[in-house]
């Protein structure tokens, strides 16, 4: 089974402090670092490139997990940046390409995880069809930080991993707080992305520890 875990979300850090606002996670305990993408197109907000990510990756050093979650127009021309800028693993959306299998096997090829994530209404059907080394099921729609948490989404987490068996790490995002937590990992999710939940609050350490707990983390 993969290891559970709470990835914070640095959409909701302080951008001004960014190495700062990661260092308290880390210190924290955390090992894994979600990274938000978005392009103005498949999602209206503009958010970070790899130049974020390869800063990133000088700063923590090469033992962290920099997750990086793409809400972007066709990924796959974007991937080879983002791998090369210090990714460990890459979630193309499946909505975002006609040319999802290519992609996936475009960010193995960059030495990265390949990950499929699908917005809330979006069928889980593909993941009959593809092969997933995590597979990312939105709790909200993408976008923002800060929404609440779909609350069908447990029936749809529980769907999701009868797909792709027990053995691929299967992540959540959005809403996820120490509320809603256990109710993800009830429903089989072992990745829980945190934005606001943790980088809203004034002790981002602190906060992380607490949605870590509410989610059963070891
Ligand atoms: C939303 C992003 C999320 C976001 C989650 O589109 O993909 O990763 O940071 O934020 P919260 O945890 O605040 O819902
Ligand atoms: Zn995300």
């Amino acid at each position: 089974m993969p290891d559970r875990l709470v990835a914070p979300s640095i959409l909701s850090a302080d951008f001004a402090r960014l190495g700062a606002h990661v260092d308290e996670v880390i210190a924290a305990g955390a090992t894994l670092i979600h990274v938000d993408v978005m392009d103005g197109h498949f999602v209206p907000p503009i958010t970070l490139g790899p130049v974020i990510v390869e800063s990133l990756r000088r700063h923590v050093g090469p033992d962290i997990d920099l997750d990086v979650h793409l809400m972007i127009e066709r990924p796959e021309r974007s991937v080879a940046a983002f791998a090369s800028a210090g990714a460990t693993g890459i979630t193309i959306h499946a909505e975002a390409t006609p040319h999802v299998l290519y992609a996936l096997d475009a960010i193995r090829e960059a030495g990265c995880r390949a990950g499929l994530a699908v917005c809330p209404a979006t069928p889980l059907g593909i993941f009959e069809d593809v092969a997933v080394d995590q597979a990312l099921c939105m709790t909200v729609n993408p976008g923002w930080g800060g929404q609440p948490f779909i609350p069908s989404s447990p029936d749809k987490i529980r769907r999701l991993r009868a797909l792709i068996g027990p053995d691929v790490p299967l992540m959540v995002d959005g809403g996820v707080g120490v509320k809603t937590a256990p109710q993800c990992t009830e429903a089989g999710a072992d990745w829980l992305v945190a934005g606001n939940a943790v980088f809203g609050a004034d002790d981002p350490g602190a906060a992380y520890r607490e949605v870590a707990a509410a989610a059963g983390v070891a």
